[in-house]
């Protein structure tokens, strides 16, 4: 090689590392800024749904003007890569696009819902998962997604539980992070990775009464030690963008919130990322009552740090004028204009060089990363008698109810680009597994939603004739996700009523649900021998029941939600204070007659027990495990010193399986006082028959730290009670003193 070409191969080489780095990103940032206009700057922080596909010409005209910085479920591939072609060549600066879209549990491929996946417990497997999404996302010209939401769930009612990863703020951290990761990949520049949106900053799943887009009253100690936890998890893996709540946070709308976005996100947490409005929800800053109008939406949005506007027009519409008559200064929107070129730059997106996005369809990797995943999230809830696994080789099963054979019921919400195709129903995988002369197939009812009976008998028949009913149950797609709060969370339709009749049949019953939140079936569970709770499980839903249910695979998934008997209970979940009168599990009953009864005066219902139908991190195996041999490694530590705290987790059963370790902690007492427990670590283990193994963590006094009332973070001296535990409810418990 000669010497020349040596140097341009250095020299190029050099500044491909100097485009990566950030203060050459910075540089660049700053020379495009300088030539914008202000208009191209207000274009930058728009986005808009109206590329359709062909792309009208008039959209066209407006990517060439620079009037968008961003689409969202825009177009086709094809339609992309030209809109693209447009904007790079054809727009004065040549600013870069940006395709953002709903990909929340998959793309093509669909993995089980979020709040599913967080049932695996498995960070590593819910990284993979998004990774593959992020690849087929990527590939059709979609470089940015609103996921993960890590609005914390507490209330059932609530529709988008079923996109949350559940009720606990240590759990949704962990696994939000793991997403993010799976998104980004190790370089956003990666042609394969989407940047993440945490969403919905925040306070949003606390939705009073559950009704979505309700407003929520959070104290400021429970907003920091709950909410805003899981976002800080993701903002430190490197989440790229953050998204603003539809919901009003302590009556300030979170898209006008300046303590949220201003006091927390940029200033405590250091943020440079992307911060995006949700759909529309500048302008409904004027139906909260917080803005007088729309001029008055975009001026307090961007003073209170939305970068970008999605959908509503009100930064088009306002800024440039509130710019000009200055309420708003110019270097304001400059900040906002450089985290959004910021991101296009980190993305690649400047780099003309990229393959244009092309139409993808799921792959065998994706599909059996699917079916992995479903298998992870599934839990065994009741396994009497053990009626599972069928024994395949000789089991004639009836497979009856609505969610059996439902492709779109199965995949869930947020599947708009599932490949419907590509899915496997637990009818056709059983078909398969076990031979078509095998499996008798009834629905008894038409959808979750149906009240009509006139399938019953079928199905009744086909119980006659088989060893085992598998039943179907659960919720459509459609009812859970966005704007699909339920009021009660019983199975709908004539659910119930297929279950007595199926059961007259006299042969055991397993009940697989599928459903998008917790539900409450106490009596349908009463009838079954066995329930697995299988969420919407996704494309491979089908094949991965099949071999749970022929004990080809074992179940592992643990609940990352409380399931509360009754609607009644709600919200329900682990973490709660013990209050001054804690009620115990012999306190059940009303008392006859009119009795004077002071005993009875504790936290109790007196109509329905007080405890969950299932605790958090609870679910079963085929086998059984013992956990015994608690030791902590010292029996006081100071501030600062960390301790091991371990135990033996014995496999009792004849058959493998994974126990998910769970390891909890309660202050005895404290400045303020703390829940019942609190999940510090998890760790899951798989287990041969008969094997025994040593599980231990490593914990900090920093681990045990909580706010004060002045909202500090604080470690007391004080005694600290510790669990090693298969549940929120259950374990061996042990003690540490902090001095
Ligand atoms: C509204 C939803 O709240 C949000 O989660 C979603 O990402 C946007 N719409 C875009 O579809």
């Amino acid at each position: 090689m000669s010497r020349i070409w040596c140097l341009a191969a250095l020299g190029f080489l050099h500044s491909v590392l100097l485009a990566q780095s950030g203060s050459d990103v910075e540089a660049r940032i700053g020379a495009l800024l300088s030539r914008m206009t202000l208009d191209e700057k207000i274009g930058q922080m728009s986005q808009s749904t109206a590329m359709a596909s062909p792309i009208s010409a008039q959209i066209k005209a407006e990517i060439r003007a620079g009037r968008w910085g961003s689409f969202l479920n825009a177009g086709s591939p094809a339609d992309r890569a030209e809109a693209q072609r447009i904007a790079l060549k054809e727009s004065r600066l040549g600013i870069p696009l940006l395709f953002g879209r709903d990909v929340i549990h998959g793309y093509k491929t669909i993995y089980p819902i979020p709040v599913g996946q967080a049932a695996s417990w498995d960070p590593a497997l819910i990284e993979e998962a998004a990774r593959e999404a992020a690849g087929e996302a990527a590939a059709e010209g979609i470089r940015w997604t609103f996921a993960p939401m890590v609005d914390i769930a507490r209330d059932p009612r609530w529709g988008r539980v079923a996109e949350s990863l559940g009720e606990d703020p240590y759990l949704a951290g962990v696994l939000a992070a793991a997403m993010v990761r799976g998104l980004q990949g190790k370089s956003l520049a990666d042609a394969a990775s989407v940047a993440a949106c945490v969403k919905h900053f925040a306070g949003y799943g606390a939705a009073e009464a559950g009704r979505d887009y309700n407003s929520t009253w959070i104290p400021e100690i429970l907003l920091r030690e709950v909410y805003l936890q899981p976002f800080h998890a993701a903002r430190q893996q490197g989440a790229a963008s953050f998204m603003t709540a539809f919901n009003a946070l302590n009556g300030v709308p979170a898209t006008g919130n300046r303590f949220l976005l201003e006091d927390v996100l940029r200033r405590e947490w250091q943020y440079d990322g992307v911060v995006v409005s949700d759909y529309e929800s500048i302008r409904e800053m004027i139906a909260h009552g917080f803005a007088r109008d729309s001029r008055d939406a975009a001026a307090k949005a961007v003073a209170a740090g939305v970068d970008m506007e999605m959908v509503s027009t009100t930064y088009f519409d306002h800024l440039k004028q509130l710019v000009e008559s200055e309420p708003i200064r110019a270097s304001q929107l400059d900040g906002a204009v450089r985290n959004i070129l910021r991101l296009k730059f980190r993305l690649g997106l400047f780099d003309q060089s990229v393959t244009p996005p092309r139409e993808i369809e799921p792959g065998a990797a994706a599909l059996r990363l699917a079916e992995r995943a479903a298998i992870r999230s599934a839990v065994l809830l009741k396994n009497e008698g053990e009626v599972l696994p069928i024994a395949s080789a000789t089991t004639t099963v009836a497979v009856i109810g609505p969610l059996a054979d439902s492709r779109a019921d199965q995949v869930g919400t947020w599947s708009m680009d599932a490949r419907l195709e590509a899915v496997e129903t637990p009818l056709a995988a059983l078909r398969k597994a076990l031979g078509p002369d095998r499996v008798l197939f009834a629905p008894g009812m038409r959808n979750s939603r149906d009240r009509d009976r006139s399938g019953f008998g079928a199905a009744v028949d086909a119980a006659r004739r088989a060893d085992v009913v598998l039943l179907f149950l659960g919720e459509e797609a459609i009812l859970s996700g966005e704007a699909r709060s339920r009021a009660f969370l019983d199975l709908p339709g004539a659910q119930d009523a297929l279950i007595d009749a199926v059961r007259a049949a006299g042969k055991p019953i397993v009940l697989v649900i599928l459903a998008g939140r917790p539900l409450t079936f106490h009596d349908a569970a009463a009838k079954a021998a066995t329930v697995v709770y299988a969420w919407h499980p996704g494309t491979m839903g089908g094949p991965a029941l099949a071999s749970l249910l022929t004990g080809k695979a074992t179940p592992s998934g643990r609940l990352p939600i409380t399931f509360p008997r009754t609607v009644g209970q709600v919200p329900i979940y682990y973490a709660h204070l013990n209050t001054g009168r804690p009620a115990s599990d012999k306190e059940l009953g009303i008392p006859l007659g009119n009795p004077e009864q002071p005993a009875g005066y504790t936290s109790k219902y007196i109509d329905v027990d007080f405890t969950p139908e299932y605790p958090f991190g609870y679910g079963l195996t085929y086998t059984r495990f013992e956990y015994s041999g608690l030791h902590i490694s010292a029996p006081s530590i100071r501030s600062g010193e960390t301790f091991t705290i371990s135990a033996s987790i014995a496999n009792r059963g004849a058959r493998e399986g994974v126990e998910t370790v769970q390891l909890y902690a309660h202050w005895r007492s404290a400045s303020v006082a703390q829940p019942v427990r609190k999940l510090l670590a998890f760790q899951s283990m798989a287990l041969r028959a008969g094997e025994t193994r040593a599980v231990s963590f490593t914990v900090s006094t920093a681990d045990l730290s909580f706010y004060n009332a002045r909202l500090e973070r604080v470690i007391e001296p004080g005694r600290v009670e510790l669990w090693i535990a298969p549940d929120a409810a259950h374990g061996i418990a042990g003690e540490i003193e902090v001095r």
